[in-house]
Protein backbone atom coordinates (compact mmCIF):
# COMPACT_ATOMS: atom_id res chain seq x y z
CA UNK A 1 0.00 0.00 0.00
CA UNK A 2 1.06 3.57 -0.53
CA UNK A 3 1.86 5.40 2.49
CA UNK A 4 -1.10 8.36 1.14
CA UNK A 5 -3.73 5.57 1.17
CA UNK A 6 -2.96 4.15 4.58
CA UNK A 7 -5.03 6.06 7.24
CA UNK A 8 -3.76 7.18 10.70
CA UNK A 9 -5.81 8.42 13.98
CA UNK A 10 -4.64 9.53 16.57
CA UNK A 11 -6.04 9.09 19.80
CA UNK A 12 -5.33 11.46 22.92
CA UNK A 13 -6.21 10.29 26.45
CA UNK A 14 -6.58 13.76 27.66
CA UNK A 15 -9.33 13.32 30.38
CA UNK A 16 -7.00 13.23 33.95
CA UNK A 17 -7.80 15.35 36.56
CA UNK A 18 -4.15 16.20 37.14
CA UNK A 19 -4.38 14.93 40.80
CA UNK A 20 -0.62 15.50 41.10
CA UNK A 21 -0.44 18.68 40.06
CA UNK A 22 -1.90 20.48 42.62
CA UNK A 23 -4.28 22.53 40.18
CA UNK A 24 -8.04 23.18 40.06
CA UNK A 25 -7.43 23.17 35.77
CA UNK A 26 -6.32 19.59 34.59
CA UNK A 27 -2.39 19.86 33.85
CA UNK A 28 -3.43 19.69 29.94
CA UNK A 29 -5.40 23.67 29.86
CA UNK A 30 -2.63 24.74 31.56
CA UNK A 31 -0.49 27.68 29.60
CA UNK A 32 2.64 26.88 28.61
CA UNK A 33 4.06 29.95 27.81
CA UNK A 34 0.86 31.06 26.34
CA UNK A 35 -0.47 27.95 24.67
CA UNK A 36 -2.37 25.38 26.45
CA UNK A 37 -0.43 22.33 26.54
CA UNK A 38 -2.66 19.92 25.00
CA UNK A 39 -2.78 22.76 22.24
CA UNK A 40 1.14 22.78 21.86
CA UNK A 41 0.55 18.46 21.47
CA UNK A 42 -2.40 19.16 18.79
CA UNK A 43 -0.02 21.61 16.97
CA UNK A 44 2.62 18.93 16.54
CA UNK A 45 -0.05 16.72 15.42
CA UNK A 46 -1.28 19.60 12.62
CA UNK A 47 2.14 19.25 11.00
CA UNK A 48 2.20 15.83 10.26
CA UNK A 49 0.88 14.67 6.64
CA UNK A 50 -0.08 11.27 7.68
CA UNK A 51 -2.50 11.86 10.08
CA UNK A 52 -6.29 11.97 8.79
CA UNK A 53 -7.79 11.99 12.10
CA UNK A 54 -7.58 12.97 15.69
CA UNK A 55 -9.90 11.64 18.77
CA UNK A 56 -9.79 13.14 21.59
CA UNK A 57 -10.97 11.78 25.14
CA UNK A 58 -12.47 14.63 27.37
CA UNK A 59 -14.05 15.11 30.48
CA UNK A 60 -17.54 16.08 29.45
CA UNK A 61 -17.01 19.40 31.68
CA UNK A 62 -13.76 20.54 29.11
CA UNK A 63 -15.20 20.23 25.78
CA UNK A 64 -16.60 22.89 25.43
CA UNK A 65 -13.49 24.96 26.63
CA UNK A 66 -11.31 22.31 24.62
CA UNK A 67 -13.52 23.27 21.19
CA UNK A 68 -12.48 27.11 21.71
CA UNK A 69 -9.20 26.50 22.18
CA UNK A 70 -8.44 24.25 19.18
CA UNK A 71 -10.46 26.77 17.45
CA UNK A 72 -8.70 30.16 18.55
CA UNK A 73 -5.62 28.32 18.07
CA UNK A 74 -6.42 27.84 14.24
CA UNK A 75 -5.82 24.16 14.22
CA UNK A 76 -6.92 22.39 10.77
CA UNK A 77 -6.77 18.39 11.73
CA UNK A 78 -9.92 16.98 11.79
CA UNK A 79 -10.76 16.22 15.73
CA UNK A 80 -12.92 14.34 16.95
CA UNK A 81 -14.24 14.55 21.01
CA UNK A 82 -15.72 11.25 23.10
CA UNK A 83 -15.80 11.40 26.53
CA UNK A 84 -13.42 10.22 28.63
CA UNK A 85 -13.29 7.76 31.34
CA UNK A 86 -12.71 6.56 34.85
CA UNK A 87 -8.74 5.60 34.31
CA UNK A 88 -6.30 6.47 31.03
CA UNK A 89 -7.01 2.80 29.54
CA UNK A 90 -11.26 3.93 29.98
CA UNK A 91 -10.89 7.08 27.92
CA UNK A 92 -8.63 5.43 25.23
CA UNK A 93 -11.56 2.51 25.08
CA UNK A 94 -14.19 5.11 24.78
CA UNK A 95 -12.40 6.00 21.18
CA UNK A 96 -12.67 2.83 20.19
CA UNK A 97 -16.20 2.91 18.74
CA UNK A 98 -15.13 5.95 16.93
CA UNK A 99 -15.45 5.23 12.70
CA UNK A 100 -12.44 7.11 12.17
CA UNK A 101 -10.31 4.41 14.77
CA UNK A 102 -12.10 1.55 13.39
CA UNK A 103 -11.74 2.57 9.82
CA UNK A 104 -7.99 3.44 10.28
CA UNK A 105 -4.89 1.08 9.25
CA UNK A 106 -2.43 2.68 11.80
CA UNK A 107 -3.92 3.70 15.53
CA UNK A 108 -0.95 6.17 17.19
CA UNK A 109 -2.55 6.49 20.72
CA UNK A 110 -0.72 10.11 22.56
CA UNK A 111 -0.38 11.42 25.69
CA UNK A 112 -2.18 15.08 25.66
CA UNK A 113 0.48 15.67 28.40
CA UNK A 114 3.19 15.08 26.53
CA UNK A 115 3.92 18.15 23.70
CA UNK A 116 7.31 17.90 22.58
CA UNK A 117 7.56 14.78 20.85
CA UNK A 118 8.95 15.75 17.62
CA UNK A 119 7.22 15.02 14.25
CA UNK A 120 9.99 12.53 13.49
CA UNK A 121 9.47 10.59 16.43
CA UNK A 122 6.07 10.15 15.44
CA UNK A 123 6.78 9.51 11.51
CA UNK A 124 9.43 6.58 13.74
CA UNK A 125 6.57 5.18 15.16
CA UNK A 126 4.52 5.09 12.17
CA UNK A 127 6.95 3.23 10.50
CA UNK A 128 7.07 0.96 12.50
CA UNK A 129 3.98 0.06 13.75
CA UNK A 130 3.43 -0.73 9.98
CA UNK A 131 6.45 -3.06 10.42
CA UNK A 132 6.23 -4.34 13.73
CA UNK A 133 2.24 -4.14 14.60
CA UNK A 134 3.00 -3.30 17.81
CA UNK A 135 5.61 -0.32 18.75
CA UNK A 136 6.86 2.18 21.82
CA UNK A 137 9.59 4.39 22.41
CA UNK A 138 11.79 4.45 25.10
CA UNK A 139 14.58 5.95 26.42
CA UNK A 140 17.71 4.79 28.65
CA UNK A 141 17.31 5.28 32.45
CA UNK A 142 19.86 7.75 33.67
CA UNK A 143 19.61 6.16 37.64
CA UNK A 144 20.39 2.57 38.67
CA UNK A 145 16.99 0.83 39.35
CA UNK A 146 16.18 -1.85 42.16
CA UNK A 147 13.04 -3.68 42.25
CA UNK A 148 12.19 -3.62 46.15
CA UNK A 149 10.07 -6.04 48.20
CA UNK A 150 6.72 -4.69 50.25
CA UNK A 151 8.89 -4.07 53.12
CA UNK A 152 11.00 -1.39 51.32
CA UNK A 153 14.34 -3.87 51.45
CA UNK A 154 15.99 -4.48 48.05
CA UNK A 155 15.37 -7.48 45.98
CA UNK A 156 16.98 -6.97 43.39
CA UNK A 157 18.94 -4.58 40.70
CA UNK A 158 17.68 -4.44 37.51
CA UNK A 159 20.31 -4.52 34.35
CA UNK A 160 20.29 -1.03 32.97
CA UNK A 161 21.28 -1.80 29.54
CA UNK A 162 17.89 -3.84 29.13
CA UNK A 163 15.39 -0.90 30.87
CA UNK A 164 13.72 1.65 28.95
CA UNK A 165 11.41 4.63 30.40
CA UNK A 166 8.15 3.79 28.04
CA UNK A 167 7.11 7.17 26.44
CA UNK A 168 4.46 8.10 23.44
CA UNK A 169 3.20 8.26 20.84
CA UNK A 170 2.82 4.48 20.95
CA UNK A 171 1.50 2.64 17.65
CA UNK A 172 -0.44 -0.22 16.36
CA UNK A 173 -1.94 -1.72 13.52
CA UNK A 174 -5.39 -1.34 13.70
CA UNK A 175 -6.69 -4.64 14.31
CA UNK A 176 -4.05 -5.76 17.03
CA UNK A 177 -5.14 -2.26 18.78
CA UNK A 178 -8.72 -3.72 18.59
CA UNK A 179 -8.34 -6.77 20.00
CA UNK A 180 -5.96 -5.53 23.04
CA UNK A 181 -8.89 -3.51 23.88
CA UNK A 182 -11.46 -6.40 23.54
CA UNK A 183 -9.32 -8.37 26.02
CA UNK A 184 -8.87 -5.69 28.60
CA UNK A 185 -12.74 -5.66 28.60
CA UNK A 186 -13.02 -9.07 28.81
CA UNK A 187 -9.96 -9.46 31.68
CA UNK A 188 -10.34 -6.63 33.32
CA UNK A 189 -7.10 -5.84 33.12
CA UNK A 190 -5.19 -2.23 34.66
CA UNK A 191 -2.24 -0.68 32.80
CA UNK A 192 -0.63 2.36 32.57
CA UNK A 193 -0.11 1.82 28.92
CA UNK A 194 -1.41 0.36 25.99
CA UNK A 195 1.69 -1.60 24.93
CA UNK A 196 0.97 -3.75 28.30
CA UNK A 197 -2.08 -5.16 26.99
CA UNK A 198 -0.38 -6.27 24.20
CA UNK A 199 2.20 -7.60 25.85
CA UNK A 200 -0.03 -9.39 28.30
CA UNK A 201 -2.11 -10.81 25.26
CA UNK A 202 1.33 -12.33 23.88
CA UNK A 203 2.12 -9.26 21.14
CA UNK A 204 5.42 -8.37 21.03
CA UNK A 205 5.94 -5.07 21.05
CA UNK A 206 8.99 -3.72 19.22
CA UNK A 207 11.27 -1.02 21.47
CA UNK A 208 12.58 2.17 19.31
CA UNK A 209 14.42 4.94 20.71
CA UNK A 210 12.29 8.12 22.14
CA UNK A 211 13.41 11.61 23.14
CA UNK A 212 14.77 12.94 26.09
CA UNK A 213 12.78 15.93 25.91
CA UNK A 214 9.25 14.24 24.89
CA UNK A 215 8.27 14.38 29.14
CA UNK A 216 4.95 13.91 30.47
CA UNK A 217 4.13 17.11 32.32
CA UNK A 218 2.83 15.77 35.53
CA UNK A 219 3.97 17.40 38.44
CA UNK A 220 5.02 21.53 38.78
CA UNK A 221 8.66 20.33 38.41
CA UNK A 222 8.05 19.10 35.50
CA UNK A 223 5.85 22.60 34.33
CA UNK A 224 9.36 24.21 34.83
CA UNK A 225 11.20 21.66 32.71
CA UNK A 226 9.01 22.28 30.16
CA UNK A 227 9.50 25.98 29.98
CA UNK A 228 13.24 25.29 29.96
CA UNK A 229 12.67 22.48 26.95
CA UNK A 230 10.52 25.53 25.10
CA UNK A 231 13.64 28.32 25.58
CA UNK A 232 15.92 25.54 24.36
CA UNK A 233 13.95 25.07 21.71
CA UNK A 234 14.03 28.92 20.68
CA UNK A 235 17.59 29.17 20.89
CA UNK A 236 17.77 25.83 18.70
CA UNK A 237 15.89 27.84 15.86
CA UNK A 238 18.04 30.67 15.96
CA UNK A 239 20.67 28.70 15.64
O1 LIG B 1 -2.44 10.13 34.66
P1 LIG B 1 -1.40 10.03 33.60
O2 LIG B 1 -0.29 11.00 33.80
O3 LIG B 1 -0.93 8.64 33.30
O4 LIG B 1 -2.14 10.52 32.28
C1 LIG B 1 -1.62 10.34 30.99
C2 LIG B 1 -2.64 10.85 29.98
O5 LIG B 1 -3.87 10.13 30.11
C3 LIG B 1 -2.99 12.34 30.18
O6 LIG B 1 -3.03 12.97 28.91
C4 LIG B 1 -4.35 12.29 30.84
O7 LIG B 1 -5.17 13.42 30.55
C5 LIG B 1 -4.95 11.02 30.25
N1 LIG B 1 -5.99 10.42 31.11
C6 LIG B 1 -7.27 10.20 30.57
N2 LIG B 1 -8.28 9.67 31.36
C7 LIG B 1 -8.03 9.39 32.66
C8 LIG B 1 -6.74 9.58 33.22
C9 LIG B 1 -5.73 10.08 32.41
O8 LIG B 1 -7.52 10.49 29.39
N3 LIG B 1 -9.05 8.92 33.39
Amino acid sequence: MEQKEIKCTVIIPAAGQGKRFGNSLPKQFLNLEGIPIIIRTLMVCDKIDFINHIVIAVDTSYKKLLRDYIKSFGITKKITLVKGGKERQDSICNSIDNPHVQNSDIILVHDAVRPFASTKLYKDIFDSALKYGAVIPGIKPKDTIKLIDPKGFVNSTMMRQFLRHIQTPQGFKTDIFIEIYRQMVLRKMIVTDDASLAERIGVRVKVIDGEEENIKITTSIDMLLAESILKNNELKKLE
